[in-house]
């Protein structure tokens, strides 16, 4: 549950603030709203994400002076969900008014989602249909959904992809990374790809802190585009790092506590062991039950995520029918033609057939024109 209203700022030291969004709830048309983190780097503003909604962006356009001077503006976005896109173009506004430069720099595997997510979250809500309650078609629910995300401006005046710049290796105490450096240095965005595709988390040097972003929003991601080993490896790594005392805090953009030393080790292997204990119980309640009915596992898996805990910072049933597709692909299980509404089961461990290389006899004629077609279209070049 979110401790604290929407534009909360809470205080991390002289040069940092987190400012809290809020959650989500559908049935009041309330989109939910990640926190975003303000930082100054010597002259350089940070800013990490700007969530959605008039009201957020005053919030975070209030807190900017709250970091001491700066003369330069540079917005970080940590994945292209809405929820933490939709007032990018403030750096633009806050630029303009204060006759300084700004930049904005965001991960390229996430751009596609920016320019439309509807289909992002049509095909998300389609892995769910016939499993989980969605309470409309696909399309329909996508709509709905990004309808309450507004204004939605993921794209400013300087928008670029931080793959357009120079992959550099970097390490978060002994943990060997990649990913790439601003202000000097003093602000790292380390790649971790598990929330979403591109997703990245953000090291603030001058304040050892680490943001995660939504890498923190469970043990298990729930997107389609997530990555479970992703997300388990960026979480045990910045647990390493704080272990070390290379980092201090840790924060996340769905919980506003901001976590230091030994609980945010504490808070990251809870993550973990939710990891493990969420595969665990999907082993179980699958066992000697195949083909596994998806709508019998979603009630198991909710039930048991109850007890464990980790179902994220919107728990409801279309989050959790999503996790709990994720959760049969995790372990092996695939659905029937395809269809994650079938039932779900192990293919079959069958060696392949001998293959026959190079044709022969008959089989020589239609292979003969495929070559022929092959090289006139310049294929073997
Ligand atoms: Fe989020």
């Amino acid at each position: 549950m979110t401790e604290t209203p929407l534009g909360t700022v809470v205080a991390i030291d002289d040069r940092t603030v987190l400012v809290t969004g809020q959650e989500l709830d559908v049935a009041h048309e309330q989109p939910d709203v990640g926190h975003a983190l303000v930082h100054r780097a010597g002259d350089v503003l940070v800013l990490v994400d700007t969530g959605v909604t008039e009201a957020f962006r005053a919030a975070l356009k209030g807190a900017v002076d709250r970091v001491g001077p700066w003369s330069r503006l540079l917005l970080l976005t940590t994945h292209g969900h809405t929820d933490h896109v939709g007032n990018n173009d403030l750096v633009d506004e806050l630029a303009a008014e204060r006759g300084v430069p700004a930049e904005h720099w965001a991960p390229a595997r996430d751009l596609e989602q920016m320019r439309d997510p509807v289909s992002y979250w049509e095909h998300a809500f389609a892995g769910i249909s016939g499993v989980a309650p969605l309470p409309a078609p696909p399309a329909l629910s996508a709509r709905k959904v990004v309808s309450l995300f507004q204004p939605m401006h993921p794209f400013g005046a300087t928008t670029r992809a931080y793959e357009e710049r120079p992959l550099e290796r970097l390490s978060l105490g002994s943990v060997r990374m990649t990913g790439w450096s601003f202000a000097d240095g003093a602000v790292r965005v380390l790649r971790s790809q598990g929330h979403t595709a591109g997703h990245v988390v953000v090291h603030l040097r001058d304040s050892a802190l680490v943001h995660l972003g939504d890498e923190a929003n469970g043990g298990c991601g729930a997107m389609p585009d997530a990555d479970q080993l992703k997300l388990h490896s960026v979480l045990g790594a910045v647990a390493t790092a704080v272990g070390e005392g290379a980092v201090t805090t840790v924060t996340q953009a769905h919980d506003a506590t901001v976590r230091r030393g030994p609980d945010a080790v504490a808070h990251l292997d809870e993550m973990l062991d939710q990891a493990v204990a969420l595969q665990q119980a999907a082993l179980e309640v699958t066992d000697a039950r195949e083909p596994v009915d998806p709508k019998r596992f979603v009630d198991d898996i909710t039930a048991r995520l109850a007890e464990i805990g980790g179902g994220g910072p919107n728990p409801n049933p279309v989050f959790t029918g999503m996790m709990s597709v994720n959760l049969l692909a995790a372990i092996g299980l695939h659905p029937a033609r395809g269809e994650g509404d079938r039932a779900w089961s192990r293919p079959e461990q069958e060696n392949p057939a001998p293959v026959a290389g190079m044709p022969h006899g008959l089989a020589l004629l239609p292979a003969a024109a495929a070559m022929a077609g092959w090289k006139l279209r310049g294929r073997d070049r």
